[in-house]
């Protein structure tokens, strides 16, 4: 099983970024404890970021064919993608929403989520256990 984990603006600045908020862990450590206990469930990782929109549309369309589950934090472009929404629409791969923080709980605008209505489900507010819990969901997709 391979799973594709998508991080998408301002994630790379994870560890020092508000970290009241999303904690003191770095991007790079986050990879490496998913990375960990994929091995510990015998399945295939790929870990990117980037803060480019368009970046994220075009590795969720060639996700086709290569990725059996996609992971996502879509961080700001979460409340705003349009094109995000129909591009994981357009694929036939379950994803799987992240959330370090718990969007239901901080400012108005975070509460809606552009994407929420075409994922499998939603994992939100646990700080880095949600990229882990993210992981077993999609490893168990299947049930
Ligand atoms: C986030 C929550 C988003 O609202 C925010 O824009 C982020 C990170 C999270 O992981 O808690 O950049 O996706």
């Amino acid at each position: 099983m391979k799973i594709l984990f998508l991080n998408g603006p301002n994630l790379n600045l994870l560890g020092q970024r508000q970290p009241e908020i999303y904690g003191g862990v770095t991007i790079g450590e986050i990879e490496r404890r998913v990375r960990h206990r994929a091995a510990q469930l015998r399945v295939e990782v790929e870990f990117r970021q980037t803060n480019l929109e368009g970046e994220l549309v075009g590795w969720i369309q060639k996700a086709i064919g290569e990725f059996d589950v996609v992971v996502l934090n879509a961080a700001a472009y979460t409340h705003t993608s349009i094109a995000l929404r129909d591009a994981i629409s357009a694929i036939s791969i379950p994803t799987i929403e992240i959330h370090l923080s718990n969007i239901h709980a901080r400012e108005e605008f975070r509460r809606n989520s552009m994407i929420a209505a075409v994922c499998k489900g939603q994992i939100s507010g646990f700080g880095v256990n949600s990229y882990i819990l993210g992981l077993e969901a999609a490893v168990n997709i299947n049930g």
